[in-house]
């Protein structure tokens, strides 16, 4: 299967010198992607900045910004079976980048931020990404409904839920504790270290593909049946 990962922080410049940005390592979509190609898939990483190794043997395309990512997704969702957002993408940057160092002046300094681009939610709507599609979500409280409602606005076939106000789990840590969020059922697996849940969310994510596959196709022979010639 081909597979693309997002994974990483995104960087809004500033200034020259500066840039907003979130502390996620990339640990967690590195160790997916590790996962998938130790599975015997094809794996496109798209990147925010980290200092993580590429794992080996996999395509990648490092970006910086949020736009940037939006660009490579754009142009390269198009060829795969799955994709699996588990970038932290900023949802504001800066409404203006300054072409100079902002000097200091008074006691305070307003910034305005305007919205970034949906990844994960241009997905369907506006790349027609037909696969399989996973999103991550990055909860403080009420995981399950905070999720349920992610995987249904963004379209998605399953949302990996992490709260992050556990300072063991999500953000830079090793390890990580996950609920599986289906449309129809939910699960949850045990804290454990990221490499070691990537493989067991890697088993889910396929064989939740090779359903989505055979309804698919279910489908395509209802339509086949109610075209025949009578
Ligand atoms: O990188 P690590 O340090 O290992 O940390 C891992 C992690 C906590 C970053 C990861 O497990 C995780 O939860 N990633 C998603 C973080 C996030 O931004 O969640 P969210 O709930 O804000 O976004 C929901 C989904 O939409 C995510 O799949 C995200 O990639 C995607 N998104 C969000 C905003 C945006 N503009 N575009 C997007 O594609």
């Amino acid at each position: 299967m081909h597979v693309l990962i997002t994974a990483g922080p995104t960087r809004e410049p500033l200034d020259p010198v500066r840039y907003l940005t979130n502390r996620s390592s990339g640990k967690m979509g590195y160790a997916m992607a590790h996962a998938f190609i130790h599975a015997g898939h094809s794996v496109l990483l798209i990147s925010g900045p980290t200092t993580l190794d590429v794992p080996d043997h996999v395509d990648f395309i490092p970006i910086e910004t949020a736009a940037e990512m939006h660009a490579a997704v754009a142009n390269s969702i198009g060829g795969v079976d799955i994709a699996v957002f588990a970038a932290a993408v900023a949802d504001y940057t800066p409404a203006h980048v300054a072409a100079h160092k902002i000097k200091k002046s008074g006691a305070t300094l307003t910034l305005e931020l305007v919205r970034t681009p949906d990844i994960l939610g241009a997905a369907r709507l506006e790349f027609g990404f037909a696969g399989t599609l996973v999103g991550f979500a990055a909860e403080t409280e009420n995981l399950e409904a905070n999720a349920r409602d992610k995987l249904t606005r963004k379209g998605c076939n399953l949302i990996i839920a992490n709260d992050v106000s556990k300072p063991a789990f999500g953000f830079d840590s090793d390890r990580n504790e996950v609920l599986l969020v289906y449309p129809d059922h939910h699960e949850a697996l045990p804290a454990n270290s990221k490499h070691a849940l990537a493989h067991h969310l890697v088993t889910a994510i396929v064989e939740l593909h090779k359903g989505h596959q055979s309804s698919v196709i279910s489908k395509d022979q209802e339509l086949a049946l109610i075209h025949l010639p009578q």
